[in-house]
């Protein structure tokens, strides 16, 4: 089982996102791999301070952290073991199996990245390793004295150029909103329901947000949809297009709330109120989401 805690209102963070993704697709498989009879895998994200002690338990600087980390039941690790995981090519795995880089990787990256690694582990119990990254203040900070001749370069982003998955029973809906969305830059891939949407997911689309309707025709409505593309998609902006909304939506509405920049468009949904919502939820999250493959 995977389960994902993420308080609300979490800093952002600057890293680079390719290199979080596959830190995280490898500590997520080591998880499933120490828990070959199973168990919860944790991945949880919090915000850290670590104060400048005398002695710290662990060799992380002192500063101001977002620590993501993953937590197994699996069968923990030795200390012998674990004073070797973060060498290269250091694997218990049968050959062809695992290469041993990994850890080597997840160490690396969270050094250059300003943060650090550290690990718990108990035989037996299981383990959990945390990734420490720079809040981004503090990173930005560095990078602006580092590239100050770059900065302008920077404003020559273009605009939009965000990738959106919108998922929309009605076809004509779809079709306006999706051109809206393309005039205006984003690059869109349409879904006619959650299924679609999840589809095109598992077919490697990376979207910076999700629109979706909230009824839809099958098995899950645009609440479900949003539930289950952030189990992959950590924290991922999303509009909620909706014409009613009763008693029992709105606790599902603060949930979605809860898990990530959102934002409610009620129907008819005018084009500038979509723009302006996928906006204020794109610009909420500060950073594009954490893709965790599971
Ligand atoms: N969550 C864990 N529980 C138990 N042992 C672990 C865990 N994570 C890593 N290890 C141990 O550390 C070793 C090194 O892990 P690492 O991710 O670097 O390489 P790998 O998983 O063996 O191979 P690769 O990741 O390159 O496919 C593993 O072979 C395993 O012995
Ligand atoms: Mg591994």
């Amino acid at each position: 089982m995977l389960r994902t805690v993420v308080p609300p209102g979490l800093p952002p963070l600057q890293a680079d996102k390719a290199q979080l993704e596959a830190v995280l697709v490898n500590l997520t498989n080591n998880g499933r791999d120490a828990m070959a009879a199973g168990g919860t895998l944790i991945l949880a994200a919090e915000a850290v301070t670590v104060p400048g002690a005398e002695n710290p338990p662990h060799n992380i600087q002192p500063g101001t952290y977002l620590r993501l980390s993953v937590s197994d039941e699996g069968e923990g690790m030795s200390p012998e073991v674990l004073a070797r995981v973060s060498e290269p090519f250091f694997t218990t795995k049968p050959r062809g199996k695992g290469t041993g880089l990994g850890l080597a990787m997840a160490h690396g990256f969270a050094e250059q990245s300003g943060g650090g690694l550290t690990i718990r582990s108990v035989l037996g119990e299981g383990t959990t390793v945390s990734i420490w990254l720079p809040r981004l203040p503090d990173a930005v900070a560095v990078q602006e004295r580092e590239s100050d001749d770059t900065a302008s370069d920077r404003g020559a982003v273009p605009e939009g150029g965000n990738a959106i998955l919108l998922a929309e029973d009605k076809a004509e809906v779809r079709a306006v909103l999706a051109a809206q969305l393309d005039d205006h830059g984003y690059q869109v891939r349409e879904a006619e329901d959650a299924a679609s949407a999840l589809a095109i997911l598992e077919g490697g689309f990376r979207p910076d947000a999700l629109v979706t309707d909230l009824s839809m025709p099958g098995a899950l409505d645009g609440l479900d949809l949003l539930r289950e593309v952030r189990l992959r998609l950590l924290r991922l902006p999303a509009v909620l297009v909706t014409g009613h909304a009763g008693d029992a939506e709105v606790e599902r509405m603060r949930e979605a709330e809860r898990g990530g920049p959102f934002a409610l468009l009620r129907k008819p949904a005018s084009p500038e109120a979509l723009l302006d919502r996928l906006a204020r939820v794109l610009r909420q999250a500060g950073i594009h989401a954490i893709a965790v493959n599971q």
